[in-house]
């Protein structure tokens, strides 16, 4: 288990390496890394250079911080993200924000690519997430509190930030792409769902269903850092349409809206 001085090893290795205290933190999920593209006067740090950090192995996952500037904004950005899936242990997955929160970021802001659930959603529709559902499993925060990031027991009615999710909202309208809103329902895959797994999870009230992003959210909340995320619906989750689901579609539809969404994420920046 790492304890507060390891985080801070972390974040201080990068503080020291960039040069500059970035202000908002961003997390780019499966297929949507291109985002780092847009980021000027690059530092790029790979995880394996930062001590305690942990290593990237997903496929459409690049594992580097690069941090610079977008819309002349500070911005530090994890292009590859863990999953539980890699073999993580929930507690490993607070590291992230913990990270951030030392960085001294004021807003953390994660993508991700999910599955529709919801059946008036479409491939290359966006859901800010409001909410999340999380039946299994571990929480990031079980194990030894460590007071000075946050309580034992903590709050989790604002995980999302309201105000963050007004200004993607708004956003949202502006944008080409269609922005929804809805609860993110966490499965730990690597498998994708079930059809029956998909009509439960419609019935307890999913909207898009995913294998990341929840640890962070929480991991946030324990620690008072503002979150938000936007999932881009990539397929249609499992049974909805009769074909089977591939990770190759997932990334086709991550690319096909790669320029919008670059676009509607820097709106959100520049008002951040
Ligand atoms: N299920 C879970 N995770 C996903 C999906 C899905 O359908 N699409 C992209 N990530």
């Amino acid at each position: 288990m790492l304890c507060y001085e390891d985080y801070k090893q972390a974040a201080d290795c990068i503080l020291e390496r960039a040069g500059f205290a970035p202000e908002i933190g961003l997390i780019l999920g499966s297929g949507l890394g291109g985002f780092s593209e847009c980021i000027e006067n690059k530092v790029e740090i790979t995880y394996g250079e930062i001590p305690n950090f942990l290593r990237s192995t997903a496929v459409g996952h690049a594992g580097k911080f690069i941090l610079g500037t977008v819309c002349g904004k500070k911005v530090a950005c994890m292009s590859g993200r863990f999953h539980y899936y890699e073999g993580y242990d929930f507690e490993e997955l607070a590291l992230p924000s913990r990270v951030f929160r030392l960085l001294g970021v004021r807003a953390l802001l994660a993508t991700n690519a999910a599955g529709a659930v919801n059946k008036s959603y479409k491939p290359g529709d966006i859901m800010i997430i409001s909410d999340h559902i999380k039946l299994m499993g571990a929480s990031p925060m079980r194990g030894a509190n460590d007071e000075r990031f946050g309580p034992r027991f903590f709050d989790n009615s604002h995980t999302y930030s309201p105000e963050l999710r007004a200004i993607a909202r708004q956003e949202g309208e502006k944008s080409s792409l269609t922005v929804h809103e809805g609860v993110y329902f966490f499965m730990p895959g690597p498998q994708y769902e079930s059809p029956a797994e998909i009509r439960a999870i419609r019935m307890l009230g999913g909207d898009a269903v995913g294998m990341s992003t929840v640890t962070e959210a929480l991991a946030a909340a324990h620690c008072g850092l503002p979150f938000m995320a936007l999932s881009v619906m990539t397929n249609m989750a499992a049974g909805v349409l009769d074909q089977p689901l591939t990770s190759e579609e997932v990334i086709e539809t991550a690319k096909r809206i790669e320029g919008p969404f670059e676009e509607y994420v820097k709106s959100i920046l520049r008002r951040i």
